[in-house]
């Protein structure tokens, strides 16, 4: 395990969005809701475009920004093509007035999506 402090929460509001780098990964946390955040491949399986330039709709899924592909932020599943493949989902808390996510747990078996030329 190895979980880590990645924001405090007065620096995430509810509905807000970041991307932090872990194990050479980029991980884009979402806070949405004051006791849950999640924390997701910032990676389009479509078109490997980033994630966090998206859209959070209220029924907790993320439109990708490119071609509307749109993922449910809990499971990683895609809700509608182009996308047909899941984005890996990763432990996320909120403990201690900060969030934590842990890269080491993914809690799906998404492949970790790659840009082409990787
Ligand atoms: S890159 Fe995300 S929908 Fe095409």
């Amino acid at each position: 395990m190895a979980w880590e402090a990645v924001a405090d929460l007065d620096q995430l509001e509810e509905g807000d969005m970041m991307v932090v780098e872990m194990k050479g990964e980029p991980i884009c946390v979402v806070r949405l809701y004051e006791d849950e955040a999640v924390a997701v491949h910032n990676t389009c399986t479509h078109q490997q475009q980033p994630l966090n330039e998206g859209y959070l709709q209220e029924d907790d899924t993320l439109i990708c920004p490119a071609h509307n592909s749109c993922f449910d932020l809990r499971t990683g599943e895609p809700r509608g093509v182009p996308a047909v493949s899941p984005i890996p989902v990763y432990a996320c808390k909120i403990e201690d007035d900060a969030i934590w996510v842990d890269p080491e747990q993914q809690l799906n078996d998404a492949e970790i999506p790659h840009k082409p030329f990787h």
